[in-house]
């Protein structure tokens, strides 16, 4: 699998842990910045590396601000993403399984690295279920490819 990981100046340090866990299992990832703590715009970069999941460059990505909010709201706008804010374990593993989720965000003023670690583990190693789930995606698949172009 193959993982993008972005967000603001609000994120650096859950973007670190998203990185040790990233290592832990071995999968493959990119950091897209950005790489200082100087004040950014969180949609100059959660929208392109959600295009960069869609146009399959990425499998999936963990995105990282100060609420997640902004950084969601981002992801969400880009056809194909399914950004899941996400600040406690059962979220992490039902979004996964229900919703197959290409992207989780959080918030770094929002929860402690230790959880983070774990929504994190736990995001990257729950499957999607498929079945009735599957059906729910594709009602939402459909309503993008009717309202958008792209
Ligand atoms: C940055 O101050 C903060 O507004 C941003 O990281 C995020 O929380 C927005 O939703």
């Amino acid at each position: 699998m193959k993982v993008i990981i972005t967000g603001d100046h609000a994120g650096m340090v859950l973007r670190n842990v998203a990185k040790e866990v990233l290592d832990e299992l071995g999968y493959e990832y990119e950091d897209a910045g950005p790489d200082c703590t100087t004040s950014v715009d969180y949609p100059d970069y959660g929208l392109s590396a959600a295009e960069r999941i869609v146009n399959g460059e990425f499998d999936r990505g963990i995105f990282i601000c100060g609420t997640g909010i902004g950084i969601s709201m981002s992801a969400n706008k880009v056809k194909g993403i399914r950004c899941a804010l996400t600040h406690d374990v059962f979220s992490a593993k039902s979004t996964r399984l229900h919703n197959d989720s290409n992207v989780l965000a959080m918030g770094e003023r929002v929860i402690g690295p230790g959880l983070a670690r774990e929504i994190i583990h736990t995001w990257l190693t729950t499957e999607f279920e498929g079945g009735r789930h599957q059906n729910r995606i594709d009602k939402i698949t459909t309503y993008e490819d009717k309202v958008f172009k792209k």
